[in-house]
């Protein structure tokens, strides 16, 4: 059997909004998907050997000016409450290897000294877009993201020297924005990039949105979890995943 398999849609905990799919594949699990509270169901689930986050950002959502209305993002982004941060404690080195975790610009101050003080070593790298919107508010232009990644020993990047490079220049997918509709799906290239620079076989994404990571780690012939709180994600994250695992030779 090489199709995806979903083989359960359970109420995992009774009286909760808790659900899980789990997607297999000749009979293996490669996926585990739960809809419900990051911050309840990461710490029930165990180490893995790279946690990959792309959680919501600390993003100023006002002004814009002349330009407002051309900004869609910012009143998705607000009125999905993915404009005012995460708790940092989701972050944590005894869950695992190392820790890949996106973040604007005003959230560095807080993330950098948490991921130093709690891992091996870390590097600050940056996915840079090469079309950013013609703004900068009286700051600097939205030309790159950054991201943060940290390990412990035995958990070092990998790749070769090109991988190792501390930026990745990728376009937005507008075809995966107009299929599922999520205003910050990660663009495959930069995913990729970051599939190939952790290490080991297990991957999970406590913040999955619509699966970005997800499909790029079953891609890489490494296992996935994932926990997303919205329904709508949720389910264009199962879709994604199952075609990704159907899609495996
Ligand atoms: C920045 S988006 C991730 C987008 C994803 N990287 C993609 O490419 O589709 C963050 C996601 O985290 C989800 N989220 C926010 N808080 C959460 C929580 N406490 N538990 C689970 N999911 C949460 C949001 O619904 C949102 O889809």
């Amino acid at each position: 059997m090489t199709r995806a398999q979903i083989i359960g849609v359970d109420r995992a905990r009774p009286g909760s909004d808790i659900g899980a799919v789990t997607i297999t594949r000749g009979g293996e699990t490669i996926a585990t998907l739960y809809q419900g509270d990051a911050y309840a169901i990461r710490p029930t689930l165990g180490f893995v050997d790279a946690e990959v986050i792309d959680p919501p950002y600390i993003v100023d959502t006002s002004g814009g000016g002349r330009f407002r209305k051309g900004r869609k993002v910012w009143d998705e982004l607000r009125s999905q409450g993915l404009d005012q941060g995460f708790d940092l404690s989701i972050i944590n080195p005894l869950l695992a290897g190392g820790v890949v975790c996106f973040c604007s610009n005003d959230q560095l101050a807080q993330l950098l000294p948490t991921m130093a003080g709690q891992f091996h070593r870390h590097v600050l790298l940056s996915w840079v877009k090469p079309a950013p919107p013609p703004v900068a508010n009286k700051h600097y232009r939205p030309d790159r993201e950054f991201y943060v990644h940290a390990w412990n020993r035995g958990f070092h990047p990998q790749g070769d020297l090109v991988d190792k490079a501390r930026s990745i220049t990728a376009h937005h997918s507008p075809a995966l924005k107009k299929r599922f509709g999520h205003p910050t799906i990660k663009p495959p290239i930069v995913m990729e990039k970051i599939m190939r620079n952790i290490a080991g076989e297990t991957v999970c994404d406590s913040f999955m949105g619509t699966g970005s990571t997800g499909v790029a780690a079953i891609q890489a012939g490494k296992r996935f979890i994932g926990i997303e709180r919205d329904a709508r994600w949720f389910k264009a994250a199962v879709t994604r995943i199952s075609e990704a695992v159907d899609g495996l030779a």
